[in-house]
């Protein structure tokens, strides 16, 4: 067996890295989340306590920034992404887009989550057509804009199709383009392709890359997947749980444009080992043990192995 080999820290960064986080950095501000809290009350209502889903959460994202969101089960991503989307209410703090605040769903953020939401009754090209109706536009421009839509993802064969004769992944890639068809600021996706098999979320995954170089939008991306997120993000938003907490925003060193070879770099590697630490090294010590206790002995093994 070889010997481990040490890596680089994952806070080197190559001068085109560099470059490239300096010039993201440079762009407008489209998300800003101050101070976020999010408080759920108890269930029973004999004074069992509430559940503190967020605490003090803040960040900013980028123009065509792509952000990922990780952190244990349970540590309030989803409420998180609800609370963007204009789902949930937060407790405390704020949310604003382009610097307008958030107070409830708006087009200018689109969401694409993990169950297939698609109308089953409805074609491929009248599921991307029907957002673009509710918000005014007229049957034959829905039409060409919904068939462009379906152009980009690469499914115009399929726009007289119903979605029970898409596969998961066709029919994730259909959400894609209904949700960007409005032509939103921001793309809110929670664990879009958990559903899918490897192979298909492998592919899922190049995909979406290829669409966010194509057009001008910013993604928020959760999932448990930890190369999904080094191999998506500009940068990783760690959380942690009970509650949930911004751990670290970590800008990913890996170069663009992204391809699987780069999953074994160091960079990749070293990022991956960072992530690995913060999300599972806590596991253990906080009330996660109770709730997860299967993830808590698996993080003490993984503990073992270091
Ligand atoms: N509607 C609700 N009412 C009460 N508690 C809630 C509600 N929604 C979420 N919670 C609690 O808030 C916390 C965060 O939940 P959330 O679903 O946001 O976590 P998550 O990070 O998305 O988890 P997962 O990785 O499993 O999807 C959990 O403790 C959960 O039980
Ligand atoms: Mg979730």
């Amino acid at each position: 067996m070889n010997a481990k080999k040490t890596l680089p820290s994952y806070l080197e960064q190559t001068d085109a890295v560099k470059a490239r986080f300096d010039r993201l950095k440079a762009r407008e501000v489209i998300l800003e989340v101050n101070n976020l809290g999010k408080s759920f009350p108890g269930t029973s209502g004999k004074g069992e306590k509430e559940t503190v889903a967020l605490k003090d959460v803040s960040f900013q994202t980028h123009r065509r920034e792509f952000l990922c969101i990780v952190g244990p089960s349970g540590c309030g991503k989803s409420t998180l992404i609800r609370i963007l989307a204009g789902l949930e209410t937060s407790t405390s703090g704020k949310v604003l887009l382009e610097g307008k605040p958030v107070t409830g769903p708006g087009k200018d953020r689109g969401m694409v989550f993990q169950g297939y939401t698609l109308f089953p009754w409805l074609t491929v090209k009248r599921n991307v057509m029907f957002g673009l109706e509710v918000n005014g536009a007229g049957h034959d421009e829905a039409e060409s804009q919904a068939l462009q839509w379906l152009s980009l993802i690469g499914l115009e064969k399929f726009a007289n199709a119903y979605p029970n004769q898409l596969s998961g992944g066709m029919k994730q890639r259909v959400a894609i383009a209904r949700a960007l068809a409005n032509q939103p600021r921001i793309l809110l996706m929670d664990e879009p392709f958990g559903a899918l098999d490897a192979q298909t979320r492998a592919r899922m995954q190049a995909h979406l890359l290829e669409i966010w170089r194509k057009i001008d939008i910013t993604i928020i991306f959760i999932t448990h997947d930890l190369d999904e997120a080094i191999y998506l993000a500009d940068r990783v938003l760690v959380l942690k749980a009970h509650p949930g907490e911004v751990q670290e925003l970590i800008e990913v060193p890996v170069a663009h444009p992204r391809s699987t070879d780069q999953f074994i770099t160091d960079e990749f590697l070293a990022t991956k080992a960072r992530l690995e630490e913060l999300i599972y090294a806590k596991s253990s010590h906080d009330d996660e043990e109770e709730l997860y206790p299967m993830m808590s002995r698996l993080a003490e093994v993984d503990d073992n192995v270091e």
